[in-house]
């Protein structure tokens, strides 16, 4: 299979993470006689030092071109304090608007053995295995106008979605339920928000479609609650963006860190945009210590909705898991045991074994 991946590596430990996955994808297209070319094409804060903008037209258009794009991160305190349209984040946000990626995907499952790092009790998040499907291009997010007022007494930001662009992600939604376990939960302030009414009929609405899939609505605040209590309770959860982003940030607790949790998202004509949950760490770029395995994981949810290579990312997925369960970790992770590891050690035992298909244990004792 012939595949050209665009590489946006973005800002801070971005461009670090990047480099891994860059590394796992010419070990997967070797194994498998694959051919994946990258191009790497700049955004956030490295785009806004070099052209002026946060998403420069050359790097949208190689996206729109491109099967598939990976993305690093953006942002960092070198441009917090520039005006609203030079900020690194309206990059991302802009090439999600241009490439109409509506349907963000964020699957969320406990490793086994780093249970213990999470600060939550191991036994409530023990067998927590959860999907939370984000609508990513409306909402408040892009609701126009957002502006000060009364010179700058007043400021208004716009939760503004059409129906149309609900039916699509409750769509969505319900077929990813429909191959899992069928539950799907949708998550809105029905009681309070006009645009939640309006998300919470739509739901109703289209449940007769999908009868194999039990729905419920569950207010926001109440899902944020039951996510840290009782996080095995959800299956998938679709949600509009602002709630989303939040509940997501909220749930990569129950991983033990934000450096596992990997994303997805795509849009009707199949180009997708794959990009770690976590932003681009300033504290920590720089030192080769960041943890690679969320953006590696992008990598294969890549290889498995963009281009239908299901043992590729499954092989991927079995790599990360078998160097945890050989006592790996890399800083991020708040792990007693094992053994620590920087950026690029944490590739490279995943690149062998991949490499060498199922050596997991010939890895870890060499190590040891
Ligand atoms: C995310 C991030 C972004 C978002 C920021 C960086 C704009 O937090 O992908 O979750 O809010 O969508
Ligand atoms: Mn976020």
């Amino acid at each position: 299979m012939k595949k050209q991946i665009v590489l946006l590596p973005g800002d801070g430990i971005g461009k670090e993470v990047m480099n891994a996955a860059r590394d796992v994808l010419t070990a997967i297209a070797e194994e498998y006689n694959h051919t994946f070319s990258f191009e790497t094409h700049e955004i956030g804060g490295a785009a806004i030092d070099q052209f002026g903008t946060p998403l420069p037209e050359t790097t949208v258009d190689a996206c729109k071109q491109a099967d598939a794009v990976l993305l690093g991160a953006v942002g960092g305190p070198k441009w917090d304090n520039n005006p609203s349209h030079l900020r690194p984040e309206r990059g991302l946000l802009g090439i999600r608007k241009a490439l109409d990626l509506y349907a963000n995907l964020r699957p969320i499952k406990g490793f086994k053995n780093l249970l213990h790092a999470s600060p939550l009790k191991e036994e409530v998040v023990a067998g927590s295995d959860l999907l939370i499907v984000r609508e990513l291009t409306g909402g408040l997010y892009f609701g126009t106008p957002s502006e000060r007022r009364d010179n700058g007494q007043s400021v208004v930001d716009t939760l503004y979605y059409t129906r149309k662009e609900i039916e699509r992600i409750v769509d969505k939604a319900f077929q990813a339920a429909q191959g899992r376990s069928g539950r799907l939960t949708s998550v809105d302030k029905a009681n309070v928000l006009e645009s939640s009414k309006l998300w919470r009929e739509i739901v109703e609405e289209k449940k007769s479609q999908y009868p194999d899939v039990k729905v419920e609505h569950v207010l926001v605040d109440a899902a944020a609650m039951k996510l840290v209590t009782n996080p095995s309770h959800f299956d998938v959860i679709v949600t509009e963006n602002m709630f989303g982003d939040i509940l997501s940030d909220e749930a990569s607790v129950l991983t033990g860190s934000l450096g596992m949790l990997p994303s997805a998202s795509l849009n009707e004509t199949g180009v997708g945009l794959y990009e770690p949950v976590h932003g681009s760490a300033p504290d920590i770029a720089g030192k080769g210590i960041a943890n690679p395995v969320a953006m590696i994981l992008s990598a294969a949810l890549m290889l498995r909705y963009s281009f239908g290579l299901e043992t590729e990312a499954k092989l991927i997925e079995d790599a990360v898991q078998s160097i945890l369960d050989a006592g790996f970790y890399t800083a991020d992770l708040q792990i007693a045991e094992g053994r620590k590891v920087n950026t690029e050690e944490m590739t490279k035992l995943i690149v062998d074994y991949i490499r060498t298909l199922n050596t997991s244990k010939c890895i870890a004792s060499c190590y040891y």
